[in-house]
């Protein structure tokens, strides 16, 4: 059983990455190998529209492009269960999750109407979102709407409908008076982070074992 995690923030060790390895320890602690792998590091671009994965005379589920991402999306094809954990920016996932999504979901389908996905099996999957937005500003700003097609998407190639966990109102800064950021109440950040990150902790780490017992099922 191998579980991958995604970390879509630039940010080694922040809140997206806090809450991915806390995935990957519940994940361990249910039996599975884990992979922690982060995107930025990584100089990749999104897809090309060769439509090579889609030739009638080539095998389909292959991206043709190689860069740093080509190894990647081989590991998560052969995964068990994946973990995609990314920042908010502009209400969307950040700009390096979604050029893999282009990547690995595209290259996956295919325009058939019987059966669009050509991965060939079914992968248990769950986004890990942080956001400085409140919950109620998530509607405010249609972050749901925004995400839905991707999320759409992996449940139609992946074929199995991802989890999500979602974790408002996060800290930014170490230092907020570094920072011109006087929308924010530092004081009322570090009050929301301490009655609440410890839930999305366990939460996250629910969350991996979950998707070690939903892979196991299915496997
Ligand atoms: C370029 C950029 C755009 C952002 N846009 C939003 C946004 O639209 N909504 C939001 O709630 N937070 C936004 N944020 C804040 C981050 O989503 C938030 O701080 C997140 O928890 C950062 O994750 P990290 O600590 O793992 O890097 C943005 C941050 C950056 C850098």
């Amino acid at each position: 059983m191998n579980v991958i995690a995604i970390n879509g923030s630039p940010r080694p060790n922040k809140n997206t990455a806090q809450l991915l390895n806390k995935a990957l320890e519940g994940a361990k602690q249910s039996g599975a190998t884990t992979e922690f792998i982060s995107l930025y590091p990584l100089q990749y671009r999104g897809c090309v529209s060769c439509f090579y994965c889609k030739r009638k005379d080539k095998e389909h589920g292959t991206c043709i492009v190689k860069d740093d991402l080509s190894p990647v999306i081989e590991k998560l094809k052969a995964a068990d269960a994946i973990i995609w954990g990314s920042p908010v920016y502009f209400s969307n996932m950040s700009a390096a999750m979604l050029a893999l999504f282009e990547r690995f979901l595209f290259s996956n389908y295919i325009y058939s109407a019987s059966n669009p996905s050509v991965l060939g099996k079914q992968i248990p999957s769950a986004f890990i979102y942080t956001m400085n937005m409140t919950e109620e500003q998530t509607h405010q700003f249609h972050f749901r709407d925004v995400v839905l097609p991707v999320e759409t998407g992996v449940h139609r190639i992946l074929g199995v409908e991802p989890e999500k966990l979602y974790a408002y109102n996060t800290v930014q800064f170490d230092d907020y008076s570094k920072f011109e950021s006087s929308i924010f109440s530092e004081s009322d950040k570090r009050a929301y982070k301490e009655a609440h990150f410890e839930n999305d902790l366990n939460q996250a780490f629910q969350l991996g074992q979950n998707l070690v017992a939903k892979a196991q099922a299915i496997n």
